[in-house]
């Protein structure tokens, strides 16, 4: 029996949602900060609201809210989003929180617990707005590059309500960010039966799917994962970033948290933010040892920094690059590589120390051996060769 949206059993927190919301609340805080610097005032757009609470727990606590109070002790995904951004209300002049919802019940529920939820900075104004995602959000934004930044977060049920050309038509746009669940689970279960064709179609935006995915092993879904950002990357964002997370007690993924962005940066910071959080090497997947944060840590410790240091120099051989730039170039390149600003930093001090490359220091102390943002990076033997950044 298929279940309706507002059923008690489906808002049972999970540790999967706890990993799920960790990945949220860790990366509003960087994505407020550094945005807020340079505009007057951002927007968050839940497009899959929820109640806003959830009625009991299964083997884990709810979300810590640290700035506002809401009436319950199992928030939803919107107070998460007004909880940090209240937490750094001070560096904006305004901020808009939307929360679309669609199921009826639910979407009162939600009114109702953000009526009740206190503390809420000022200059937040917050929205909620009954109806379906795919009908609703693009008449709230301009999708032309001049709206102000804005981070949505697409968290469905399922898939059916996917549509690739509303999640690509926000994705492409510059300044806009998209976090969504991937339930490949389900994608997995329903992808070549009949009566799911059609939304699968919309998810993936090709009748042609079920041919171009390719062989999908039972053990291993990646290939879905990937095919999709494939997919969404062709017409949307120009950057994709994928969180895999299992069930706490098997290797079964649940879903994916693809992440989706215009901007290097962007890709940068929420790769470090999918560092932290979970169990270790970009993921919530307590039984897989990949994903286990001591054992990859070991092996980085070992073979890394040499590994680092190898593809630094054979990729940036000829050229003199400043080092941020670096980084990001880096973090794009080598998307899942376990490396972080700090392993590229130290990469260069020692490739400094052993004359590989001279560290031309225009922001970080003269003399000194840090290595940070403005620094340049002269991986050249000759100096007629060219600059990037
Ligand atoms: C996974 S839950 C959201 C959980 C919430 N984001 C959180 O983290 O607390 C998905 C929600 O989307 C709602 N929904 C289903 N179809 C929708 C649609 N087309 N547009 C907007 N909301 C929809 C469901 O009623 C349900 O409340």
């Amino acid at each position: 029996m298929v279940l309706s949206d507002s059923d008690d059993e489906k808002w049972i927190y999970r540790e999967h949602t706890a990993a799920k919301h960790e990945v949220y609340q860790k990366y509003l805080t960087p994505w407020t900060y550094k945005l807020s610097s340079w505009n007057d005032k951002l927007r968050v757009i839940d497009c899959f609201a929820g109640r806003g609470s959830y009625v009991r727990a299964e083997d884990c606590s709810g979300a810590q809210l640290e700035e506002i109070s809401a009436p319950t002790e199992l928030p939803g995904s919107p107070q998460i989003i007004l909880d940090r951004l209240t937490k750094h209300s001070d560096k904006f002049e305004e901020a808009e929180a939307i929360f679309i919802e669609a199921n009826e019940e639910n979407y009162d529920e939600l009114d109702e617990n953000i009526s009740e939820t206190a503390g809420i900075a000022d200059n937040i104004s917050v929205n909620p707005i009954q109806g379906e995602f795919q009908d609703k959000v693009l008449d709230l934004v301009t999708t032309d590059g001049s709206d102000c930044p804005t981070l949505f977060f697409i968290d469905p049920f399922g898939f059916k309500s996917l549509d690739y050309d509303v999640v690509t038509e926000i994705g492409s746009t510059d300044q806009f960010e998209i976090l969504i669940t991937f339930m490949s689970r389900d994608i997995n279960r329903f992808l070549e039966n009949e009566d799911h064709r059609d939304a699968l179609e919309t998810t993936f935006g090709t009748p042609d799917f079920i041919d171009e995915v390719g062989d999908l092993d039972p053990e291993n879904w990646e290939p879905l994962v990937e095919y999709y950002t494939d997919r969404i990357e062709g017409t949307g964002p120009e950057m994709t970033f994928e969180y895999l997370i299992t069930e706490p007690e098997t290797r079964q993924t649940v879903y994916y948290l693809v992440f989706g962005t215009n901007h290097p940066n962007g890709l940068k910071t929420m790769r470090d933010v999918m560092n932290i959080c979970g169990t270790g090497n970009f993921g919530y997947a307590p039984k897989i040892p990949e994903h286990d944060r001591k054992q990859s840590g070991l092996s980085a410790f070992t073979t890394g920094l040499a590994a680092t240091k190898e593809f630094l120099v054979n990729t940036f051989s000829q050229y003199r690059i400043e080092f941020r730039n670096m980084v990001e170039m880096c973090y794009k390149m080598r998307k899942y590589e376990d490396d972080v600003e700090s392993d590229y930093r130290k990469a260069i001090q020692e490739l400094e120390s052993e004359g590989q490359v001279e560290v031309i220091r225009r922001a970080s102390k003269t003399g000194g051996t840090g290595v940070g943002k403005g620094d340049l990076i002269d991986f050249r033997d000759d100096d007629d060769l060219e600059d990037i950044g």
